[in-house]
């Protein structure tokens, strides 16, 4: 059966992880995957996440089955982190399923949208994340992609991306990231927002928002303005979520898909449509990290541990921003790279040529996606004087 198969191309981020771990430089950098690293060079568990895992050892009373949509009490917990205090939640319009990570969210929501018209096209930014089209064409959809980020003038082509906007037929979908995009790192203004937000109700695609990155921005709230306003605006949406980042549960895989109906009924109908889909792909969600957010969640404590862990993961990333582009300056480049800092979250596009990020790869054992995208977020004090002379020579 699998003599005709040919060994596929390497993931363009997964891939760089494997080729850095058999990379025997001393010095090496992975700037490669979205993974927050401390100035140490560690991901540590939060210790609000090993608090929660310590109670559920204590307190779980049972591995039986949660059922398809896994555990309500995360769902609820999740919508509200997301929506805030929401009108869509008081109306009852909102129903969630737990999933394998933001990715499980994804591949349900493209599942969900096939189920509802099959080989519908969703639209996604242009770049957006090495994984979405692989995701959403697996989930049978067909992918086309909108303008979003401006490489020459590094910032939000806004006009180009309204302007596509403005044709896309009511019955397609259209991704839009909430915050932190991925990989660019340039976000919508509240302004450019609302724009979005009115034009999406007049021209009536189906919103799909991925937030994998809330609170790596801004803030919890602030980070979530965008997919509060479309759901303020909209009488339907649907939300993928991850609890990868801000709670530092990657491997756990844990995040969610919520569905917005236009009224408790349809929400009722969408949902269960969606709990088909998801039967039909792993049945039921894993549990483990569900039940850490949710006791997380449910603390007041651990609420406001998790807070002040989530601030010291942004606030570091955003301390490399700066002091990577003030050692870029201090270690000879002329080119600005400003732009760095006024970016959100954990990637940037270095706008390099691809023999630069090779060089940087074989020469420097600096890893850098195909597209030049970085994450700031394993830059290091005792890594950027390194990184930073090598980009000057590269250059
Ligand atoms: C990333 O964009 O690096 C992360 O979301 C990890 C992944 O799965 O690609």
């Amino acid at each position: 059966m699998f003599s005709q198969l040919q060994h596929p191309p390497a993931d363009p981020i997964l891939g760089l992880s494997i080729k850095f771990k058999a990379d025997s430089n001393p010095n090496k950098i992975d700037l490669g995957p979205g993974i927050y690293k401390d100035d140490a060079g560690n991901t540590p568990v939060l210790a609000c996440v090993k608090a929660a895992e310590s109670y559920r050892v204590e307190n779980e009373m049972s591995k039986a089955y949660l059922g398809s949509t896994g555990s309500v009490l995360f769902n609820e917990k999740i919508a509200s982190l997301i929506l805030g205090d929401h009108p869509a939640i008081h109306e009852n319009r909102v129903r969630t399923v737990s999933t394998p990570g933001g990715t499980g969210a994804l591949r349900i929501a493209g599942e969900l949208i096939n189920k509802t018209k099959p080989g519908a096209t969703i639209w996604v930014s242009n770049p957006t994340w090495a994984n979405h089209q692989g995701v959403f064409k697996a989930a049978g959809l067909n992918v086309k992609t909108y303008p979003y980020y401006d490489y020459e003038n590094k910032c939000l082509d806004f006009e180009g991306m309204m302007a596509a906007l403005k044709q896309i037929p009511a019955e397609d979908a259209v991704l839009i990231h909430a915050c932190c995009h991925n990989p660019s790192g340039m976000d919508l203004n509240e302004e450019q927002w609302r724009e979005v937000a009115t034009l999406s109700k007049e021209v009536g695609y189906t919103a799909v928002i991925d937030i994998a990155y809330q609170g790596f921005g801004k803030g919890l709230d602030v980070d979530a303005f965008g997919v509060r306003l479309m759901a303020q605006t909209l009488d339907q949406m649907i939300i993928c979520s991850s609890c990868s980042k801000n709670f530092g549960l990657y491997r756990d895989r844990i995040g969610a898909c919520s569905i917005i109906g236009k009224n408790a009924v349809s929400a009722d109908i969408i949902g269960a449509v969606m709990v088909t889909v998801v039967r039909v792909n792993y049945s039921m969600p894993p549990a483990h990290g569900a039940a850490i957010v949710e006791t997380i969640l449910s603390s007041d404590e651990l609420t406001a541990q998790w807070h002040i862990e989530l601030k010291e993961m942004r606030d570091r990333i955003g301390d490399m921003r700066q002091l990577f582009v003030d050692k870029l300056v201090e270690n000879g480049v002329s080119r600005d790279f400003s732009f760095i800092t006024q970016q959100n979250g954990m990637f940037s596009f270095l706008g390099i040529e691809p023999a630069q990020i090779e060089r940087l790869q074989d020469e420097f054992g600096i890893y850098v996606v195909g597209s030049s995208r970085i994450s700031l977020a394993a830059i290091a004090t005792n890594n950027v004087d390194y990184l930073t002379k090598s980009i000057a020579k590269v250059l």
